[in-house]
């Protein structure tokens, strides 16, 4: 396991996320959503898959309007933009990325959002000590934050939500716990400088240790294979383009990347769990969710 600090994780995430805007935006869909989307029908396409992703995660943590939402590791915005846009709260997000910090702010900008949704770029490590939100997403975050911090990590949400808030984290888990390989190999040198992953039950352990409530625990590993399958042939289709903005050894080593993370997930090395939690008040309950009921909407809500 590699040594941490502030400094060398930001220069990891520079790395990875500030390759440009543009390149990303040849094969992201349009609202800029860097992880797994949700194929509600199993042919369907990205676009929507990524919407119906954002407004699950959304239900999942039961946004009402007037709530504060943190949005650790915000990526582009799209979540924050969303839940602010649909789901009518408060949302802050936080990325390592100053790239992505200026794109959502413009984009903020552009929807008219200033003042229900802000991103900046921000360590969340670095958010007052005072600040509380009512709900927390982390959504493709703890494959940065290394699995010997992950007491740490889990310990500092909750700390940050309200009593009785809903957490919700999304994140990719290794089926046979960490270890090196030639893949791990090339994912450290190109393309992940400090990504490391746990199995789903030693997060989950972890999880509990920081005296969460875990309330909710869904499986999308195939999912995860088609949102990077689509990335892929979105890329190749835009190869040239590509190539124009970052050179033929980044669009190479992104290709393969991207396949060999498809081809994974297809296989089942890596999974991708979301995992619902509750911060504890009492014994007595509160407000946890009891059921999934609420949680799938009518067909084509947002066709
Ligand atoms: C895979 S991307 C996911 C982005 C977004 N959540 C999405 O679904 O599209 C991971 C994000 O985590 C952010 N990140 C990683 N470590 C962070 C930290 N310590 N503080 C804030 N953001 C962090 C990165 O900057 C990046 O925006």
């Amino acid at each position: 396991m590699r040594t941490r600090s502030k400094q060398r994780d930001a220069r990891a995430i520079a790395h990875h996320y500030d390759v440009s805007n543009d390149f990303y935006a040849l094969f992201l869909d349009p609202l800029m959503v860097y992880t797994c989307a949700y194929y509600r029908d199993p042919d369907g396409k990205l676009e929507q898959a990524q919407m119906d992703k954002l407004d699950l995660v959304c239900r999942k943590l039961r946004l009402r309007p007037g709530e504060t939402l943190l949005d650790i590791g915000c990526g582009w915005g799209a979540l924050s933009i969303w839940a602010a846009q649909h789901h009518g709260v408060r949302a802050h997000g936080v990325t390592l990325s100053r790239a992505q910090a200026e794109y959502a702010a413009e984009r903020i900008r552009r929807e008219g959002l200033e003042g229900r949704c802000l991103v900046e770029y921000r360590d969340f490590r670095d958010l007052p000590a005072e600040a509380r939100y009512d709900k927390i997403a982390a959504v493709g975050v703890i494959e940065h934050v290394g699995i010997r911090n992950y007491p740490a990590f889990f310990g500092r949400v909750r700390e940050m939500l309200a009593d009785g808030g809903l957490y919700l984290n999304h994140g990719i888990t290794h089926e046979f716990h960490w270890k090196r390989t030639s893949h791990t190999d090339f994912l450290y040198r190109y393309v992940f400088p400090n990504g490391d992953l746990a199995g789903l039950t030693e997060t989950l352990t972890e999880m509990e240790r920081a005296r969460w409530e875990i309330l909710d625990v869904e499986g999308l590993r195939l999912h995860y294979a088609r949102t990077c399958r689509h990335w892929v042939e979105r890329l190749e289709a835009r190869a040239d383009e590509a190539r124009a903005l970052v050179g033929e050894r980044i669009y190479r080593t992104w290709r393969l990347y991207l396949t060999c993370s498809s081809a994974a997930f297809e296989g089942s090395s890596i999974g991708l769990y979301q995992v619902l939690m509750r911060k504890q008040r009492d014994r007595a309950g509160g407000t946890a969710p009891r059921t999934r009921e609420d949680l799938y909407p009518p067909e084509g809500r947002f066709a």
